[in-house]
Formats: C-alpha cells, structure tokens, sequence
C-alpha cells in the first residue's frame, strides 16, 4: 500500500498486540516490541496470548511479513518513523496511575532516536503525560527538532479489539504541529479514505468505503482528557442504570423497559444502559481513579466519580445478597457459576466482579462448580482448585446436582444453553442471572425459579405478559 510506515510498538498486552496486528492489516510494517522474552519467543512461534476475536487470523496473515516481535525497543526505535507506547499504566494505591513502564520506555527511546520520530501515547495517560513524556527525552539528550509527542487514545473493547480498531466510532489523535499530525494522517489514511474498507480480506465491521471513519485533531490535553472523560462517561453510565435497577427491584418495574425508553432519546442514546453486577476489567476501575485524581490534582472535586465507584462497589454486594436469599443460607451450598471473565468474549478476569462474587460465596461456606469458556486457566491463579472450588469443561457439567445456577458474565453461548436440559440437569430449577440473559417469562414458563437484575419475578399467571 501506497501509504506505508514502520511503526514501532512497544508492548505486546490487549492493546499493544492488536494495534500492531491492525497495523499491519492496514499495510505497515510494525515492530512490535515487549521485554517480556518468553512471550516475544510465544509471539514469534505463532502463538496468541490472548482470546480476541480476528486476532489469530491477523497474525498469522501478516507474522514474517510485515509484523516481528524482539525485545529489542533501540533497534525498533531506530528503524521507525512512529514508536507507539502500549505499556501497563496500572493503579497506584493513591488512585493515580502508576506510569513507571511509561517513563522507563521513554527514557529507553530517547537514546534510540537518530532521526524525526512521532512518539504516540496509546496507553490510558493522564493530562500532561505528553509533557513529561517530552521533559524525559530532552533530558536524556534528545533535540527538540529530533521528536514530536502525540496522544492518539485507544477505543478498543477486549473481546472485539480488532473490529474497534479497524472500524472506529473516531480515531482521535492530540497533535501539536503539521509535521506530526502529517505522520499520524498517513499511518491512518488507508482507514480514513476507505481504501482498507474495499480489500477482500478486510475483516468486516460497520464502516465502509463511503463511510470511513473521521480523523479527529486536537491539543495533545485534550486527547488525553478524551480518554478519560470517555470512559469515566460510559462507567457513569453503567453506574447510572444499575442504581436505576434497583429502585425497578423495589418498585416491581422491568428496569429493560426503562433502559429502552431512556435509550431511544437520541441524546442519551441505547448503549452501555445494561444493567448486572457492575462495570469491571482493567480499565474502568483504574479510570475512574485515575481521573478523579486528575481533578483533584487541578484542584477540582468531581465527586460525581465517586459515587460512580460506590454504586458500582455496590451493586456486587447487592447481587450476593440477592444469591443469599434466593437461597437462604449459602453454608453446605452446591452452586454452578457460569462465567468468570468481567464480561463475556474475552479470557480477562482483572477487576472481575465476577471473581469477587465467587469469593463471597467461598468466604460464606458454599461450594462453587466454576465454568468460563475462556478464562478458567487465568482464574485457576486466584481461586485455585480445592475442597470447596471445581472447575468444569462445560455448562453441563458445571450445574450437575447443584442447588442453583449463578450466572456473572456475558457470554454468548450461556444465553444459548439449552434451557430444557439445564433444568433436568440442576438438582433445583434455580438460576441467579446476574447479567440479564434470559427473558423472565420465558423461565417461568420453562419452570425455573428466576432471579436477576432491576426485572421483577413474573408471578405465576402473568403469562399474558409475554403477549403485551
Ligand atoms: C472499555 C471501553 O469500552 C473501551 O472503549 C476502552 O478502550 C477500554 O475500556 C480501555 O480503556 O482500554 P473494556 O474494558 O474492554 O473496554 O470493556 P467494556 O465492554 O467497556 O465493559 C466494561 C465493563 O462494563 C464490563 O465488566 C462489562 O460487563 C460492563 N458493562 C458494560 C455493563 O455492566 N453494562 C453495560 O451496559 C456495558
């Protein structure tokens, strides 16, 4: 492809492995760096760490062509005309984030750069990294005229990263000067012209070549105050319909029906208005902190994240005692759970709710029979087999003789289990949904005793509910 670049990009996680494979769907040459050995050997043999979508595919397409793997960052630095930063910028324990991998690879590119180079923030950073980012290669030798700092947010969900990243909503990037932005628009033009959108391999998605995706420019604050403002936005949201959930429980109001009404106001719009056992994984957590520490910082309050995070804290609490009473006392219990992953698609447990509801259980004597179709292996580290845990190798397996099913992720084929063989399978016909998956009266009907989130129970006869 006519616009080709070599990008470097430094660290191989969720968002630094799908950028590189994307970048090279799109037709550069990427380096991809991380200083873990063992995986940059995995990486180089045709492995895939991580359970996403398209991403096996994009790999092995591209793996010798135009992706590598080393752990070499000055040698990639040195071939590249754009170094991408995509390492951990984890949760301190004062809330802020910890960006220690971040200064520690800048100061590494700054005795690599031997030519122009963009260095791009791609790792969630707070306002003023691009500063120190800068300050750091200055003080390390590099010449001002050497570099430019750009921030160019990440919007990818795990689970559909490669979709989000080939098909996005916008592609944001915090530019100070032309000669920079100029880098950035050429590493995204075969998105932006549409041209990626006409490939036969293209992977599919909602863009199009007469509908490609806008290039947004900005002040390299305001990039990264999008970041943030963006996720905090759409965890308030989650917070939002899961307090709205709880007054539908007391008032008997199916808290869906109300999510659709406020949905299809244009303003507020449908998505992220699903209600379960709050938001989890290893961003909106550690964002919500980070950028409630940012105000403070600035010398502003937004207590308004706060109460975000106590809805969301919560709403675990809430749905345990929602298991307890469905069960009445948890002690001596056989429960199947199905789902361990913070949200279906993906085999991710940081910040799981999930993984914090199983360990209530654990703490109040009950016996889990634990099923993930992707994370038990990841799961297995922090609730390890024993007395009280199993893990099982399939949904059926995992409700056999169990007094109730509790269900905590999002995963498609749990919705599609078969719900006849579920209810011969459990010892008692009892599911604890915690994440809406099943129509109310549909359970009824099946003869399951049904609990879930912000929906009453039908009561026997309301079957005339179904026909509304
Ligand atoms: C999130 C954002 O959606 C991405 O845009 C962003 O790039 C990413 O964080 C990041 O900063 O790296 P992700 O953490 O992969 O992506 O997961 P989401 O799909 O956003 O879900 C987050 C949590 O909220 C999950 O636990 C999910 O189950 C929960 N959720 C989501 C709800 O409880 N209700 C909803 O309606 C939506």
């Amino acid at each position: 492809m006519k616009h080709q670049a070599t990008i470097a990009v430094v660290g191989s996680g969720y968002v630094g492995l799908v950028s590189a494979a994307c970048f090279a769907e799109i037709g550069h040459r990427v380096i991809c760096v991380d200083n873990d050995e063992e995986k940059v050997h995995m990486l180089n043999a045709g492995g895939v760490p991580i359970h996403e979508e398209y991403l096996p595919e994009l790999l092995s397409r591209h793996q010798n062509g135009s992706v590598e793997f080393t752990t070499k960052l000055h040698e990639a630095t040195a071939q590249a005309d754009a170094v991408f930063i995509a390492v951990g910028t984890p949760q301190s324990d004062t809330g802020d984030a910890d960006l220690s991998y971040v200064d520690a690879v800048a100061s590494e590119i700054a005795r690599s750069v031997d030519g122009y180079k963009v260095i791009v923030e791609k790792s969630t950073v707070p306002v003023y990294t691009n500063e120190w980012i800068t300050r750091i290669l200055e003080r390390n030798g590099t010449s001002k005229e050497a570099f430019d700092v750009v921030s160019n947010p990440e919007f990818l969900r795990e689970g559909t990263g490669v979709t989000d990243f080939l098909h996005p909503n916008r592609i944001v990037i915090g530019v100070e000067n032309e000669r920079a932005a100029k880098v950035m628009r050429r590493i995204y033009e075969p998105l932006t012209s549409g041209e990626y959108y006409s490939l036969p391999h293209a992977v599919p998605g909602g863009r199009t070549a007469s509908n490609p995706p806008p290039l947004l420019e900005m002040s390299t604050k305001a990039a990264e105050l999008t970041k943030h403002a963006t996720n905090a936005f759409l965890a308030m949201k989650i917070s939002f319909i899961n307090a709205v959930a709880n007054i539908c429980d007391a008032a008997g109001v199916n808290v869906e029906e109300v999510a659709k009404g406020i949905g299809m106001d244009e303003r507020i719009g449908p998505k992220f208005l699903r209600a379960g056992i709050g938001y989890g994984g290893s961003c909106f957590p550690k964002d919500v902190a980070a950028f409630r520490w940012v105000a403070e910082q600035l010398g502003q309050q937004f207590d308004l994240l706060a109460e975000v995070e106590k809805i969301n804290n919560q709403q675990k609490k809430l749905f345990f005692r929602k298991i307890r009473s469905a069960l009445w006392t948890l002690r001596g219990k056989d429960l199947a759970v199905f789902g361990l992953a913070f949200k279906g698609g993906t085999d991710d447990i940081r910040e799981s709710p999930a993984i914090e509801i199983v360990q209530m259980l654990l703490k109040e004597g009950s016996r889990v029979t634990l099923f993930d179709p992707a994370a038990s292996e990841r799961a297995k580290a922090v609730i390890p087999e024993g007395p009280q845990v199993r893990y099982a190798t399939d949904m059926y397996e995992a409700v056999r003789d169990a007094h109730a099913l509790v269900i905590l992720s999002d995963w498609q084929e749990f919705a599609a289990v078969d719900l006849d063989r579920l209810r011969q399978t459990l010892r008692h016909p009892i599911v604890i949904d915690g994440r809406n998956l099943f129509d109310p009266v549909l359970m009824l009907d099946k003869g399951f005793t049904y609990f879930s989130v912000g929906r009453p129970y039908p009561a026997v006869g309301t079957k005339a509910l179904k026909d509304r």
